[in-house]
């Protein structure tokens, strides 16, 4: 145990600007009563190799009661377990087992929608057309003779139309109604007192036990225009129907002065896929959430450039409403860094994703490494993804009879979906499961792809190379040293001929942190190494930092003679 353990969730209010928040994705983390799918059983057992890898919370994908029609994201019942993932008393227990190893658990909320299974939707379907059992989603006539056509053409974020036809008690077609994502997740409608209401009681819920934030999922689409007009060509600020209108700021704001009546304030983390940035700012004004995930850094290319724009982008959004920015290099829904970052078009876009991508899988491993640099060191929290610090690559094979993922089957095959990233965790070599669960239990959900072993934590933790070794040298020495917590400021004296387009320098007090995506660069004079992503190379000058490597500096103090220790992961 870390020697100030016991003080590191003890009333630090403000221990969220830049925490350290693992996610996981309870389905595929372990396995403890070994039927093939995670459980909080699993999460618990490796509860001390989270605290050994030195993240300050972990934040829990849904594991409510679901049908998994979308991986849990299509709640049935919100103050209950599923039971293939345990009980409310074992969560109960995680979280407080946690708290006690220094970690503080995020739960996730999901407001947008429920299960087409949960109790408020079978008795609208129940009650009919015109009850107020309706009013709480968004049931609507259709157009055109006999309501045949949807009430409008909206989109789906999975593609395809967004309404759903029902079917009266007698048969006959019914009444449409919304759901931006699958039919199984019909939408709320947030202009119903009951919606508020339930979810303020639902976030009292899990505070009242000991849950220290919440994610909310999909948070900019809660509020729709009642009036159902199509989409304009161009929305402006506000205009779409269905995306970042101005009402739902209302609704953060209460759960806000939820989160606040707490003695220990709880946080409020959003999920806001906005490209506007200054809209997106407005989500964590101080009375509205603390902080919200940076999918703008999360999908940009690996290019010093673009890069570097999107830190400044980013910072300055966040400036003018005081909150700390995120870094986030992946989660359950996106393409995994090593294998995203070892293509030619390295950025992330759910519309391009496809299947049999070229990808140099030593290219992007390396450049995750650095990539892991580049995050840790930019000032705000950092999430990382549950297996990101095992370097696993996306699984790009799965045989098509296993995938799970509606955003597969809803783009007619075509996008390979989400189950790529979302593959049972390597813990040890060897085993039927590579230690996922106990070894002869059930094939896991998802199979695990030949070499799986060779990555996991086992073949990993005493190797000084590994992923997982770097990560946790990243996070000890983040935690641990105080610069990280100091100012940031773009170096202006970058080594030898590179230029901001191929390297990123900065520094957080007297660390410098350089990230070069070009050609080597050689060492500025006058540093020690504290810590490089790959081995660094000896050019006639001296040391040099190489193509796609990261390296943390500490100014060398007067009369001392520097350090430029040639192999990777130098730890002083
Ligand atoms: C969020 C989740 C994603 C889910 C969707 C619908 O984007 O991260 O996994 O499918 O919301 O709830």
């Amino acid at each position: 145990m870390r020697e100030d353990d016991s003080t590191r969730t003890t009333a630090d209010p403000t221990w969220w600007r830049d925490a350290v928040i693992y996610q996981v994705y309870v389905r595929s983390f372990a396995d403890g009563d070994g039927d093939g799918t995670g459980d909080l059983a699993g999460v618990r057992q490796h509860l001390p190799y989270l605290r050994d890898l030195g993240v300050d919370a972990i934040w829990f994908t849904p594991w409510y009661l679901s049908p998994l029609a979308d991986g849990g994201y299509d709640v049935a019942d919100y103050r209950e377990i599923d039971p293939q993932f345990g009980t409310l008393t074992e969560a109960e227990q995680l979280i407080a087992e946690a708290r006690d190893l220094g970690i503080r658990t995020i739960v996730d909320v999901v407001p947008n929608h429920v299960s087409a299974a949960h109790r408020w939707f079978q008795s609208a379907l129940d009650a009919g057309p015109g009850s107020p059992e309706r009013e709480r989603f968004w049931f609507h006539p259709g157009k055109g003779p006999g309501g045949d056509e949807m009430p409008t053409h909206w989109v789906s974020d999975f593609q395809g139309t967004t309404w759903t036809r029902t079917t009266n008690p007698d048969g006959t077609p019914g009444e449409w109604y919304l759901h931006l994502f699958t039919p199984e997740q019909p939408d709320l409608n947030w202009n119903h007192p009951d919606v508020r209401r339930e979810h303020e009681d639902i976030l009292r819920f899990w505070f009242d036990r000991g849950a220290a934030g919440i994610r909310i999922d999909s948070a900019a689409l809660l509020v729709k225009d009642a009036t159902l007009p199509e989409v304009p060509a161009h929305p402006g600020p506000g205009e779409h129907p269905h995306v970042d209108r101005d009402e739902i700021h209302d609704i953060y704001r209460g759960w806000r002065a939820v989160a606040e009546s707490y003695d220990e304030p709880r946080v409020l983390v959003g999920e806001v896929w906005l490209a506007d940035r200054a809209r997106f700012a407005q989500y964590l004004r101080p009375d509205e959430m603390h902080t919200a995930f940076n999918f703008d850094f999360m999908a940009r290319p690996w290019d010093a450039k673009s890069l570097r724009e999107s830190v400044q982008t980013t910072l300055d959004a966040h400036a003018p409403v005081g909150a700390p920015a995120t870094w986030v290099l992946s989660n359950h829904d996106v393409t995994r860094p090593v294998t995203r970052y070892g293509r030619e078009d390295s950025a992330f876009a759910f519309p391009t994703k496809r299947f049999g991508t070229p990808t140099d899988l030593a290219a992007g491993r390396r450049r995750a490494r650095a990539a892991a640099l580049l995050s840790a060191a930019l000032p705000g929290s950092l999430y990382v993804y549950q297996g990101d610090e095992l370097g696993l690559p996306e699984v790009e094979d799965l045989p098509l009879d296993v995938i799970n993922d509606p955003m597969h089957f809803r783009s007619g095959g075509v996008d390979p979906g989400r189950d790529g990233c979302r593959v049972p965790l390597p813990w040890t070599r060897g085993g039927s499961s590579h230690g996922f669960g106990p070894d002869g239990g059930a094939h896991p959900w998802l199979p695990q792809p030949a070499g799986w072993g060779d990555l996991s934590v086992e073949a990993q933790a005493d190797d000084d190379a590994s992923m997982l070794s770097l990560y946790r040298r990243v996070l000890a020495l983040r935690h641990g040293d105080p610069a990280f917590r100091g100012d940031f400021a773009w170096a202006d004296v970058l080594p030898g001929e590179a230029t901001s387009d191929q390297v990123l320098a900065f520094t957080r007090d007297d660390v410098l942190c350089l990230v070069n995506l070009g050609p080597a660069v050689p060492l500025p004079a006058g540093y020690d190494v504290l810590l490089a992503s790959a081995d660094l190379e000896q050019g006639a000058a001296g040391a040099e930092l190489p193509t796609d490597t990261a390296a943390w500096l500490r100014r060398t103090p007067p009369g001392h003679a520097t350090t430029t220790a040639s192999r990777c992961c130098t730890r002083r």
